[in-house]
């Protein structure tokens, strides 16, 4: 399975990302009649080159399989600059390794990683692009209101 090398570059063995989606998916649909957030949705703030990005969609793979649900089901906002880091002169921000323009990717190449895999090609993705404190809006709230995030603790 490609996606499968496509999550090899994340710093957690992709195993215990995907069982901790995994775990959260099924606690989604456990409690899905106690909350009016809609089953299925993945904010990801900094996709980066998408492992974890990678890693939602082996295990909502594995939960639809399992729970007679569709890549319909599931639904992706994934927010970075797509250009790398952005400027910073915040003094927590000073490391030799988090230089501006740092860790970039683009659009493209996501695309091109979720193309490769037959189920991820299929849960919509929306690329929200720009430093997430110019793409955070009040018209972008407005737009994923019915799809408000759930909190998982
Ligand atoms: C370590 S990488 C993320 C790796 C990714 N989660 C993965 O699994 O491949 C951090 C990402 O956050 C993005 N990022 C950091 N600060 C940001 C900001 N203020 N606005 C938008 N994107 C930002 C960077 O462009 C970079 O792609």
């Amino acid at each position: 399975m490609r996606l499968a090398v496509w999550t090899s570059y994340s710093r957690i063995p992709r195993s215990s990302l995907v069982r901790l989606f995994a775990a959260y998916l099924v606690k989604m649909i456990k409690t899905k009649d106690r909350t009016p957030c809609p089953f299925g949705s993945y904010y990801e703030f900094g996709t980066g080159w998408g492992g974890t990005l990678a890693a939602f969609m082996l295990a909502a793979e594995q939960i639809a399989s399992t729970h007679d649900l569709t890549a319909d089901d599931f639904r992706v906002f994934a927010f970075d600059t797509f250009e790398g880091l952005p400027p910073s002169a915040h003094p927590a921000d000073r490391h030799a390794a988090w230089r501006e323009g740092a860790m970039a990717s683009s659009v493209d190449v996501i695309r091109q990683k979720i193309a490769t895999h037959p189920f991820a090609r299929r849960v919509p993705v929306q690329y929200i692009k720009g430093t997430f404190e110019e793409s955070l809006t009040d018209a972008l709230i407005e737009r994923l209101r019915p799809f408000p995030p759930t909190r998982n603790d």
